[in-house]
């Protein structure tokens, strides 16, 4: 019997290696190598195969004469979903969609397949649910509502040969694999979920879809640190990464792009978890806000852009006393370092003592705000607490900080104000840069400031 060979491999970027080894090289991950079975040599290559066959007919041509065909993606039918996939998923594209377990990864894919099933340009879906058998699909499909469309084909499977078979019979336009952790390749031979059955596994689908003109899901799981299971080769793998995000304990979810070959990777979507499913959230502001309490120190509303759109985002501030020397910072949503930074700022240039305070940030509802025109509102939100005093209600205020204590202009201005003014906020403080290209039409008063202590006069 020919003896098998066994080699280590790294599980985030597929380094291989003849010996176990506590940091990988390639990627200088820690205890990431795993032990497995050789591929054998007619097996390896799939993956690098995949393009070849499907581009060699094509001769170079000059980009102006290359026709875009327009028609060529289909609209899942959820407005949140299109949008984060750059509208509409497109003919032959893989999409990797990743989450934690139990976030809705599953649910989201079922009410897609069904959505897209009624698409009359779609004829056929077919999901594979290797995670569950059929009937379980169909209990959970019984909670969500319409699922009677024929063209949605539902299998419960974990072979890839017998996958790949469906595929070949049916020929649908979208298929869904949920997950790619749980498929085995018989012509493998370590345990599925290994590196080895994972990259296999993708690399033949991936190669299917692209032949057929397949759109492919893919379903991954991530590690406890959040990054995808599996080789990294799967992100390069595929055209577009989403990651489904949010608290489980909270019903907010959003869809976001981390990489996307057809579309913009700024947008989100986002969902609620209700007892029929994943309903969208078309007025995301008004979601976040909902539960706004009045007057409270230490808060201040944000408009943000994600993406395309503003979003309404109240940022919160808590100061406490140092107990030890050193004052402790945290910040959730919001940059660490951008803290620290904003923190100098206010105590350099606006004379607040801080260096004895604890200073705790948070965003409230889970978004992660990343843009510079939040600065203001963190300042604010910091100031108000160390004041002890609410800032007036109904407002608003967005705006970079320099670190001279100057208010820098922000872009997407009028969409910001227009957003704010939209869900009743009667004050808006706005770098006076701004003030001079924006012509009013809303019911709010804009304060255009200069400096952070215009601002902090502005806002008390
Ligand atoms: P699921 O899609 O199975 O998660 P994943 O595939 O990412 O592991 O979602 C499971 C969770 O969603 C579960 O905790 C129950 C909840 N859920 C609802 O709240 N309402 C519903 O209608 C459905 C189908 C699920
Ligand atoms: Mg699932």
């Amino acid at each position: 019997m020919p003896k098998t060979k066994s080699i280590f491999v790294c599980k985030e970027c597929g380094h291989q290696s003849v010996r176990w080894q506590g940091k990988c090289p390639e990627c200088d991950g820690w205890n990431t190598f795993s032990e497995e079975e050789q591929i054998s040599e007619n097996m390896q290559g799939h993956g690098s195969c995949l393009s070849r066959d499907d581009y060699r007919t094509e001769q170079p041509r000059p980009l102006k004469d290359i026709e875009l065909k327009d028609s060529h993606r289909y609209q899942v039918g959820i407005n949140e979903f299109d949008r984060v996939l750059g509208g509409g998923l497109v003919e032959g594209s893989v999409v990797l969609l990743a989450g934690q377990p139990g976030i809705g990864k599953s649910t989201l894919l079922l009410q897609a397949s069904n959505s897209l099933s009624r698409n009359p340009r779609v004829n056929k879906v077919l999901y594979i649910c290797g995670e569950e058998s059929t009937s379980q699909a169909k209990l959970r499909a019984s909670r969500l509502a319409g699922f009677d469309s024929s063209n949605m084909l539902i299998a419960s499977e974990t072979n890839l040969d017998v996958i790949l078979e469906h595929i070949k019979n049916i020929s649908p336009q979208v298929t869904i694999i949920d997950s790619v952790q749980v498929l085995y390749d018989p012509s493998v031979s370590s345990a599925p979920g290994s590196v080895s059955q994972v990259r296999e596994c993708a690399a033949k689908l991936t190669y299917t879809a692209k032949k057929l003109g397949m759109a492919l899901f893919l379903v991954g799981h991530v590690t406890k640190e959040g990054a995808v299971a599996g080789p990294r080769i799967l992100e390069h793998m595929v055209d577009t990464v989403l990651y489904f995000e949010g608290e489980r304990v909270t019903s907010f979810r959003v869809l976001r792009a981390i990489k996307n070959r057809f579309g913009s990777t700024n947008e989100i979507g986002i969902f609620e978890m209700t007892d029929k499913g994943l309903s969208e959230v078309e007025n995301p502001s008004h979601f976040f806000l909902q539960e706004k309490p009045k007057d409270i120190c230490g808060f201040c509303v944000t408009s943000s852009i994600e993406g395309t759109r503003p979003i309404l985002v109240e940022v919160q501030a808590l100061l406490t006393l140092t107990n030890f020397g050193m004052p402790r910072r945290q910040a959730s949503g919001f940059d660490y370092n951008r803290l620290n930074l904003l923190v100098a700022v206010l105590e350099k240039r606006a004379g607040l003592q801080l260096a004895n305070c604890d200073i705790y940030l948070n965003v409230a509802g889970g978004i992660d705000l990343d843009e510079p025109a939040s600065d203001l509102a963190v300042a604010l939100a910091v100031a108000s607490n160390f004041k002890n005093k609410a800032l007036r209600p109904g407002m608003v205020a967005f705006g970079e900080i320099g670190l001279g204590g100057e208010i820098k202009a922000v872009t997407c201005a009028k969409q910001r104000i227009d957003e704010a003014s939209r869900l009743g906020f009667r004050e808006i403080i706005i770098p006076k840069a701004n003030l001079s290209g924006i012509e009013n039409k809303s019911k709010a008063v804009l304060t255009g400031v200069d400096t952070l202590n215009e601002a902090l006069n502005a806002g008390f």
